[in-house]
């Protein structure tokens, strides 16, 4: 008798996956369609359409968290008659935070996947069909999907995230991280330097180096800078970015490969988190106020021009006005290119839950975030004014959301470049001179279409002054 062979497209299903959250979060989502595929499962083009809605899920903050909660009862009311079958799952943070509790609640999800156990989730699928509790939230010491290819179908076909560490054992007072991703643990350096040359075979353009600090990045002794001048080499025409790092460990040696290669882009997000260093220190930042800037005085003398981000949390415990106050000043004195800002939100298990009191008034909260928004916004129009008759190298990204015959792209500095069309096309670089802006983007015209490499002959530096 012949046994035919397994055909597993016969329980093929179709899924879609949700992602919230950061960075790291949609590069686990291509981990977990490349797990779906080599299952035989189809990707649906709506949750509507699938079989299995997956959603990835964030618990930075509460308000994250309540979005998820939200979309789940929205997707348990997809189950109609003629959908019964229709399979809910929780990845990602809050899985780890909410675990079986999640089944308990209100019957609105199947399965509860953690940031660790997706090679689990065939298994964990076969289990909801034999109506049986799915939940693997384990942590690991070692996971790190190496060996998976992360299969991309949400991005633009030019940039791409590919992570190099995963967890966090920073311990900020406030951040839930460290117990929703586990301990931290760098990806081999050859995994990723592989995954890099197949981006580039692809024709990517682009590759952002991901990790909660990409700074204390260690596979065996090779460090982060060491790393980053590997990953430039792959391809001088191909960008290298990264994110996140962290103000208590930034090296020379990296600021000057930042500098030195062309292709690494002139743009470091550092978040601060406050200006004030007793609240630093509160917040377990291991660094004052005044480091911070000497840390930031040092970037912009070891790579001119480059471009600075940040993260701010206003209205953390005990938080005086004094307080707020440095952080406004911080941010003069440092004058971010870009920052993301938040009111603090407690989170369950940080130390800061455990030991301080949330005791800012949310209007307080709220008026100190609405300040330092409105100053943010103050500089970045004056940042952007900066720009005004300077030539950047653009790469396109694609059609600018507001304008199908438009284009946009990034400077290497991050910048969003809006420009005409012409005979460009997703993926090149054109030289563009910048002949407008607001606090969010830039204009400009197109001058020529050009390369890294092209671009830098005709100047030091990645930007060129007219007079
Ligand atoms: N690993 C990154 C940050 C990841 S979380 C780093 O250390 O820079 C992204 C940002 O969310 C943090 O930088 C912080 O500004 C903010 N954040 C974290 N926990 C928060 C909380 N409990 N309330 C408000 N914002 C928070
Ligand atoms: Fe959270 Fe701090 Fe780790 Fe960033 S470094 S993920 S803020 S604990
Ligand atoms: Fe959110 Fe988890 Fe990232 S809590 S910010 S998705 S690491």
């Amino acid at each position: 008798m012949i046994t035919p062979e397994k055909d597993n497209t016969l329980d093929s299903k179709t899924y879609f996956i949700e992602t919230y959250g950061c960075q790291m979060n949609f590069a686990d989502s291509e981990i977990v369609n490349s797990i779906m595929i080599e299952q035989g499962h189809k990707a649906a083009d709506t949750p509507e359409n699938a079989d299995i809605i997956f959603v990835n899920t964030c618990s930075i903050r509460d308000n994250a968290e309540r979005r998820v909660w939200d979309r789940l009862k929205y997707f348990r009311s997809l189950r109609t008659r003629k959908q019964q079958n229709k399979t809910v799952g929780v990845l990602g943070c809050m899985a780890e935070r909410i675990r079986e509790k999640f089944l308990d609640e209100e019957k609105l999800v199947d399965l509860v996947v953690g940031p660790d156990a997706y090679r689990d989730i065939p298994n964990l699928l076969e289990q909801v069909e034999d109506g049986r509790k799915a939940v693997n939230v384990l942590l690991s010491l070692e996971e790190t999907y190496a060996d998976i290819a992360p299969v991309r179908t949400t991005g633009n076909g030019v940039s791409a995230f590919v992570s190099i560490m995963r967890g966090c054992d920073n311990m900020c007072s406030f951040c839930v991280v460290p117990f929703t991703r586990g301990r931290e643990r760098s990806r081999s350096a050859d995994s990723i330097i592989s995954e890099i040359t197949a981006l580039s075979e692809q024709n990517y353009k682009e590759v952002t180096l991901l990790g909660q600090n990409v700074n204390s990045y260690n596979d065996n002794g090779t460090t982060f800078a060491q790393l980053m001048y590997r990953a430039c080499q792959v391809n001088p025409e191909m960008r290298i970015r990264f994110s996140t790092s962290h103000p208590k460990d930034f090296p020379d040696e990296l600021l000057s490969i930042i500098n030195e290669q062309p292709n690494i882009c002139n743009y470091i997000h550092i978040p601060a988190q406050s200006g004030n260093s007793e609240l630093l220190k509160k917040m377990r930042r291991p660094y004052t106020r005044e480091e911070y800037l000497v840390l930031i005085d040092r970037m912009r003398e070891l790579i001119p021009g480059v471009a600075l981000s940040t993260d701010i949390i206003t209205g953390f415990c005990g938080e005086t006005e004094d307080q707020h106050r440095d952080t406004l000043s911080l941010m003069e004195t440092v004058n971010y290119d870009l920052a993301y800002m938040f009111a603090y939100s407690e989170r369950e298990r940080t130390l800061a839950h455990r030991k301080y009191e949330d005791d800012i008034p949310e209007e307080v909260k709220k008026r100190r975030l609405s300040e330092i928004i409105d100053l943010q916004m103050k500089n970045q129009e004056a940042q952007n004014a900066k720009e005004v008759g300077k030539t950047h190298l653009v790469l396109v990204e694609g059609p600018s959301k507001r304008d199908e015959n438009q284009l946009c792209g990034r400077t290497d500095t991050n910048k969003m470049v809006v420009f005409d069309r012409k005979d460009l096309e997703r993926g090149d670089y054109a030289a563009v001179r910048i002949t407008s802006h607001t606090a969010a983007t830039l204009k400009g015209d197109v001058l020529h279409k050009s390369s890294i490499q092209e671009f830098q002959q005709h100047s030091a530096a990645p930007v060129l002054q007219h007079a």
